[in-house]
């Protein structure tokens, strides 16, 4: 495993990340607590030390697996975890107040709740799981981190970027107040590329590259009639016949251009790793083969220039969380 700075921390976090919604055990149906530990361990023996988690995640349950696999690891792990927003909604509308999403005590209160269950004696990153620009100058949440990081509770603060609007995050990049960002950053969403990669290596801000695989659709997993159960995020994001026709085509035409024996998931997770300004990319991966298989990924290095060419070619512009 390799290891990058994060941003101007002084943390040296592994290339291959731990994305841990998959194991809050609500949106993501069909695995078990025990598959999850055992996943999560597996990846620290391999030498993950980053575990990406949130507050939301299962209401505090995906902190409380990530809390049990850090304090049995017996060395640092790092635990990024999120505040959900309080009015519990996804994305932030335009024009919301930030009284009603990150009021100043709310900030401080989700913190104390994350620590409580991680059972850790702090937070290395802490991210706002939703953020609009509209929000940059307010004192709230800028009063917040600064306490939260002098008390100790907390080390690195930042944000976590709106599906598929990277921009909505340059503002706070450019106020040097925070230390990373998460972004949604794939072979189909390559527009962080555009201005918040240059603007990160600019501003010295950490990227965590997180939905890497697009929630399944770059595994190759998903075929026209593929179901997901009731309850199940997925059944959502990939609902109607139309959405999985059209994931079908895209991800052939990726196959074709990649050519026969070319893993899918592999050149997904290293095209995030070849932008020299991605900190780390954090798959979700509730089983133990894809953290083998992921893990041993940060060894082969970039991928090849012309393969980088080949995948500009495969962005594609479209938002299934709506
Ligand atoms: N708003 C936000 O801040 C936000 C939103 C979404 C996600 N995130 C973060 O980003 C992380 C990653 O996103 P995600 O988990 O939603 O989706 P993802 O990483 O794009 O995809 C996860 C899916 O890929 C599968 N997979 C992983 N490695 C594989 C491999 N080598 N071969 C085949 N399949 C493989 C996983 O299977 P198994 O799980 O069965 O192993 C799972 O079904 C999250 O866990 C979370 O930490 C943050």
């Amino acid at each position: 495993m390799k290891y990058r700075k994060l941003g101007k921390t002084n943390v040296e976090i592994s290339e291959i990340g731990y994305g841990a919604w998959g194991i809050g055990g609500s949106q993501w149906l069909g695995g078990t607590d025990d598959q999850s530990l055992a996943a999560l361990r597996r990846a620290i023996d391999l030498g993950v030390n980053l575990i990406d988690t949130a507050l939301a995640y299962g209401d505090g349950h995906s902190e409380q697996l990530v809390g049990d696999a850090v304090r049995a690891a017996g060395r640092k792990i790092y635990v990024a975890t999120k505040v959900p927003p309080k009015n519990r909604a996804w994305p932030v509308k335009s024009g919301t107040p930030i009284s009603s999403v990150f009021p100043y005590d709310y900030l401080i209160s989700s913190a104390e709740e994350s620590l409580r269950n991680l059972r850790l004696e702090t937070i290395d990153l802490l991210q706002l799981h939703v953020w609009t620009d509209e929000w940059v100058e307010r004192d709230e949440w800028r009063r917040a981190f600064e306490d939260l990081k002098r008390s100790g509770k907390v080390q690195s603060v930042g944000v976590s970027a709106t599906e598929h609007d990277p921009d909505s995050t340059l503002a706070i990049m450019r106020t040097g107040l925070i230390d990373a960002v998460q972004v949604i950053y794939n072979i189909f969403d390559q527009t962080p590329e555009a201005h918040m990669l240059p603007l990160a290596r600019e501003m010295n801000i950490g990227i965590l590259a997180r939905v890497p695989l697009d929630e399944g659709a770059l595994t190759g997993a998903i075929g026209e009639a593929t179901t997901f159960p009731a309850g199940d995020f997925r059944a959502y994001y990939f609902r109607g016949a139309e959405r999985k026709r059209q994931v079908v085509e895209h991800v052939d035409a990726l196959r074709r251009d990649l050519g026969e024996g070319v893993s899918l998931p592999d050149t997904a997770l290293r095209f995030c790793l070849s932008h020299p300004a991605v900190s780390s990319v954090i798959p979700g991966m509730r089983s133990r083969r894809h953290v083998e298989s992921n893990a041993a990924l940060s060894n082969l290095g970039p991928l090849p220039a012309a393969t980088l060419v080949a995948l500009k070619r495969h962005a594609w512009n479209r938002n299934f969380y709506n």
